[in-house]
């Protein structure tokens, strides 16, 4: 059975710097070439395109296989893309300067590389060496390090529609020639091309990282690396048990602050219309977001009933950003602001829903114990409380991103950590709510919910 006409399987693999494999030699540029093409013949319900794992033919990338028939082909390129799919694909005749069609020397080539690649790991099993893969993740923070350097300095900016390394240095007022190094990196990580000279973004660098793009992302990226910072000192952390830098709760530069809610607001924005739709609004005419950062829920939950009215209580600091953006929803009438702090200050009484987003990571146990005491009683008798946070599995080791992200709390405040839902369920419940329940998203939060009646 066939759920499509023709399935291509392209080879996408990438082998360590030196080796010869379909990456290197371009297969990203072909396979997206193919999807395009597909998508502008009409094909996209005849022909599936999948990338797939080494097909043996490594020196000879990029290397496809087009199924039911089976043809092989060997160096396709991204300008060879047309050419197979009008021909092979419309009109059911391959391309045949680019098929292997020397069935016995083809196998005797697959044969051949697989034997060498066990033969290269043997040895270096034997000899002790270091995994690849173990060894890119201990040295990641190269990559990263290089594009957080090039978010700081605004390169991607200042590369604009094109310029030369002494052009770049000049707009980012830095060295010529460590600046010429790091856009030669950046190049070698494909986020910048250099042609004849001149360097030129990737779509992707000036879609998101280039001022005056409407996806320019860096804004809330440079949040990252003033993390970058932190994580830094993250073996201090361990050796002491509490972050060794600033508070992450202690109101920090106006920069800081700025960066930090352009980061929440950027996650919030995208997941408040599924937090909204799981919650529902029906019942809620009075809510309180507690540390409600940029107020990106607060807005989704007052744009979902016209009924419904939002407190927002967050830092002082915070105040002027979260009012930027509630005035840019229109819903100033509805959803406000309230400066003061979410540990001591009081909360206030008869709220349908107490929303607490991404706060419970920052404060340790008894803080947390502390808070949803506070939010019980300013829940009213029919009310309830929704926590929204990165919910560990009951041993703490799964999901990866949450469990990852207790790291950063502990990098960045005295107590923070991530939680499991077993840890919510016995707080809320020691708090006096009932009907605590674990509601699981898509993606890396999930809620825990309780009711105080
Ligand atoms: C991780 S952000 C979450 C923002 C928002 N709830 C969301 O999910 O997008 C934490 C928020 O808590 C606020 N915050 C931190 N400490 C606070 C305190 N002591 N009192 C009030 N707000 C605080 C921060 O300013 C920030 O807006
Ligand atoms: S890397 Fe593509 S065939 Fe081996």
């Amino acid at each position: 059975m066939q759920p499509f006409r023709i399935h291509v399987f392209l080879c996408d693999q990438q082998k360590p710097e030196g080796v010869p494999c379909c990456s290197a030699r371009g297969s990203v540029q072909t396979l997206e070439a193919l999807r395009r093409e597909v998508h502008a013949c009409g094909l996209d319900n005849e022909v599936q395109v999948t990338s797939c794992g080494s097909l043996g033919l490594c020196e000879h990338g990029p290397n496809m296989v087009v199924y039911p028939e089976g043809t092989w082909y060997s160096g396709v390129t991204a300008a060879d893309v047309p050419e197979i799919v009008r021909s092979h694909f419309q009109q059911g005749a391959p391309v045949q300067r680019l098929v292997r069609t020397d069935v016995d020397g083809l196998s005797a080539e697959i044969q051949a590389s697989r034997e060498k690649m066990l033969a290269a790991r043997r040895a270096r099993d034997a000899a002790g060496v270091l995994p690849d893969d173990l060894n890119d993740r201990i040295r990641g923070f190269q990559e990263s390090r290089t594009v957080v350097t090039a978010l700081e300095l605004d390169l991607f900016t200042a590369v604009g529609v094109g310029a030369s390394a002494a052009e770049v240095a000049g707009r980012i007022h830095t060295d010529p020639r460590a600046t010429e190094m790091l856009l030669h990196a950046l190049s070698a990580l494909r986020l910048l091309v250099k042609r004849e000279g001149i360097f030129h973004n990737s779509p992707e660098a000036a879609r998101y990282l280039t001022d005056g793009s409407r996806d320019n992302a860096r804004p809330a990226l440079l949040h990252t690396a003033h993390l970058w910072h932190r994580w830094s000192t993250l073996t201090d952390c361990v050796r002491t048990g509490t972050s060794v830098t600033r508070d992450e709760t202690a109101p920090g530069s106006e920069d800081w602050t700025e960066a930090f809610i352009a980061a929440m607001h950027r996650n919030a924005s995208e997941r408040a219309p599924l937090v909204v739709r799981t919650v529902g609004t029906s019942n809620v005419t009075r809510m309180l977001d507690v540390g409600g950062g940029s107020g990106a829920y607060s807005i989704a939950f007052a744009l979902a009933n016209s009924e419904l009215h939002a407190d927002i209580l967050d830092q002082a600091s915070v105040e002027p950003i979260t009012m930027r953006h509630i005035r840019a929803a229109g819903v100033e009438d509805r959803v406000r602001v309230r400066a003061g702090d979410l540990r001591s200050d009081p909360l206030g009484k008869g709220y349908d829903l107490v929303f607490i987003s991404a706060i419970c990571h920052m404060l340790s146990v008894e803080e947390n114990l502390d808070l949803l005491r506070r939010c019980h009683a300013a829940v009213a008798p029919s009310g309830r409380v929704v926590i929204q946070d990165f919910i560990l599995e009951s041993d703490k080791t799964a999901p990866r991103f949450a469990a990852l992200f207790a790291l950063n709390m502990l990098v960045g405040t005295p107590g923070g950590s991530n939680y499991s839902a077993l840890e919510y369920t016995s707080w809320l419940g020691e708090s006096g709510f009932r009907e605590v329940r674990h509601v699981k998203l898509p993606g890396v939060t999930g809620l825990m919910i309780g009711s105080r009646q």
